[in-house]
This record gives C-alpha cells, sequence and structure tokens, in this order.
C-alpha cells in the first residue's frame, strides 16, 4: 500500500470510530499500524497482551468494540462485556492452540481423571472454556496453578506451555501437570538448534522467551545465559528492567517492532515468525468492519455467542481476573 492511501485509511478509520461509538483494542502481535496508538499516528485506542485486553474489555464505554487479535480473543471481550457489540475484522482469524481443543475433549478428560481441576489457557473457544474450572494467559498461569490445593491440575490445551510451567511448579510446590497435546504455530517454531545457533553469534544477548517455546529451546537459550521466560507482559518488561542492550526474542515477529518502540536504544534480534492468523487483520479490512456496523453488513464481523454459554464460560473467566 502506498503512504498517502495508508495516511487516508488512518484518518477514516479515526472518523468512523467517533461517528459509530466504537473503541479498537489491538493485541502486541498485530503489525505496527494497527497496534500504534491513535494519538501517536495509529489506530488503536488500546494495546496489549491478552490478559490486559481482557480487562480493558470491561471497561470501555463505547457501544462498540473492535478487536484487533484473534477470535478467541474477541469471543473472551464479548463473554465479559454482553451487552457490547463486539467485533473482529476477520473472522477467520483463528489459533492452532483453541482449535486443539473442544469441549468434548475437556468432558472426557474430566471422565478420565475425576475430581481433577481443569485450567484452560485463554487461547480456547468459549465453549471450551465453559467446561474447565478457570482460565489463566501466560501472565497469571502460574499463579493460578500453585493457587490450586490439588497435587494434580489438568492444564490445556499448550503442551510446551504445560511443560515449562510443570517443571516451575514442580521446583517450587511438587505439583503434576496433566497436560494436552495442543502447540502455537508461531513459538513451535523455535528450536533449541536455532537459539543455540543464535547464542553463539550474539555471545552477550540475553533471550526472552514466551512460556510457549518448546521446552529443548528454553533448556538450550536459559543455560548460563541470563533472561525471561514468561508472558508478552513478562518480555515487555524484562527488556525495559534490564541492563543488557541486546536481546534475541523468541515470540511473534511484530512483538520485536513493540519492543523496538519502547526501548529504541536496544537491539532485539528477532528471527521473524509471524502468525498468519493475527496477521488476517488489516487496516483495510478494520475500515470495511467499521463501515459496516449499524448496517445490514455487521453480522460478517459481529461476535455472537449463546447467552447460556456466556453465562457458563463468563465463570472460569471471572475467576481468572482475581488474579490478574
Ligand atoms: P499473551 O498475550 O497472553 O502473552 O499470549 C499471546 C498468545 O496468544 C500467544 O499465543
Amino acid at each position: 500500500m502506498e503512504q498517502l492511501e495508508i495516511t487516508s485509511i488512518k484518518k477514516e478509520i479515526q472518523r468512523l470510530k467517533k461517528e459509530k461509538n466504537a473503541v479498537v483494542l489491538s493485541h502486541y502481535y498485530m503489525t505496527p499500524e494497527l497496534q500504534t496508538l491513535a494519538g501517536k499516528g495509529g489506530v488503536a485506542d488500546f494495546v496489549g497482551d491478552s490478559l490486559g485486553l481482557s480487562i480493558e474489555a470491561t471497561r470501555v464505554t463505547q457501544q462498540n468494540i473492535i478487536f484487533c487479535g484473534v477470535r478467541f480473543m474477541a469471543e473472551t471481550a464479548k463473554i465479559l462485556n454482553p451487552s457490547k457489540n463486539v467485533f473482529i475484522p476477520d473472522k477467520d482469524a483463528g489459533c492452532s492452540l483453541a482449535s486443539s481443543i473442544t469441549a468434548a475433549d475437556v468432558i472426557k478428560l474430566r471422565q478420565q481423571h475425576p475430581g481433577i481441576p481443569v485450567i484452560a489457557y485463554i487461547n480456547t473457544y468459549a465453549a471450551t472454556k465453559a467446561e474447565c474450572d478457570i482460565c489463566c494467559t501466560s501472565r497469571n498461569a502460574l499463579n493460578i496453578a500453585k493457587s490450586f490445593d490439588s497435587g494434580t491440575l489438568i492444564f490445556v490445551p499448550d503442551v510446551h506451555m504445560g511443560h515449562n510451567l510443570q517443571k516451575k511448579i514442580a521446583e517450587e510446590t511438587g505439583k503434576k501437570l496433566i497436560l494436552w497435546n495442543g502447540i502455537c504455530d508461531v513459538h513451535e517454531q523455535f528450536s533449541g538448534s536455532s537459539l543455540k545457533a543464535l547464542k553463539e553469534i550474539y555471545p552477550r544477548a540475553e533471550f526472552l522467551l514466551h512460556w510457549e517455546v518448546p521446552e529443548d529451546a528454553v533448556a538450550v537459550s536459559l543455560n548460563n545465559r541470563k533472561g525471561v521466560l514468561g508472558s508478552t507482559n513478562d518480555i515487555l518488561r524484562y527488556a525495559g528492567e534490564s541492563a543488557s542492550k541486546q536481546f534475541i526474542l523468541a515470540s511473534e515477529c511484530d512483538l520485536g517492532a513493540t519492543l523496538k518502540g519502547m526501548y529504541p536504544e536496544k537491539e532485539f534480534i528477532t528471527p521473524c515468525i509471524r502468525c498468519p492468523n493475527i496477521k488476517k487483520i488489516n487496516l483495510n479490512n478494520l475500515l470495511k468492519t467499521l463501515e459496516a456496523i449499524d448496517t445490514s453488513e455487521s453480522g460478517r464481523f459481529e461476535i455472537t455467542l449463546d447467552q447460556e454459554l456466556i453465562r457458563r464460560a463468563y465463570i472460569p473467566i471471572k475467576r481468572m481476573l482475581q488474579f490478574a
């Protein structure tokens, strides 16, 4: 897209947001123009990680929420805010983790492990959440798992995050996790061998690793090297607090742009792996979504969930928010 065209689309988005009483919530994985705040030349009214966006969704005053993220995130906003209209610019923006597990799978797991509490990562669809005891995001997963009295817990669906959590929880509490076999298509690609090679090229760089990267990649990276294994928010905070000037990022490519924007004096080496789902959202379909609000076209973009499903899926999300 030409720069002039981008500028006029952004201007039109800003105008339509006012006209249609709409707010744009945008995840840190979005392309820079979608996650930059409106006051700084972008179009977002709030940018955050999945937990930050869930919380923000409960505070907005506008009637219409447009979610620049993937579908499970927009569903969470709808569950937390059923009286609002929630839209996503492309309903096909899915998630390999969310589609790896269904409500029926959770019911079966419960039958196989009676009485064991089930923790669902927020990267699940509403029907799956409704069968679980509590949700978590990468930011609060550890505290939530530690809060249960039970010595065994079921954690779904991310197997790598589960193994990484298991290691920390076992060290601190001796608890055992029963895991599902879901993976994030993006974080799965950070292998031990690729990170080891980067470690040799950049001997002074610290590692910024998302919980969802495979455990062999974590072992190779953090062995004798400073860095962080955690949530998107942990990564952003650590990069700011560390005295280091150079980091290797193992997470979504555009988080590298977020980091550079926040800490321009630091260097972020980012093997550029993009989430093909979240990248289905762009300035063009955001504009189309705004145009569709209050017209017969709005159903193409609006998240609709059955009232009873909203009621049931709200219970584990509300429990999670006590740990925010
Ligand atoms: P957080 O925003 O909670 O870190 O997770 C983003 C995500 O969906 C990773 O797959």
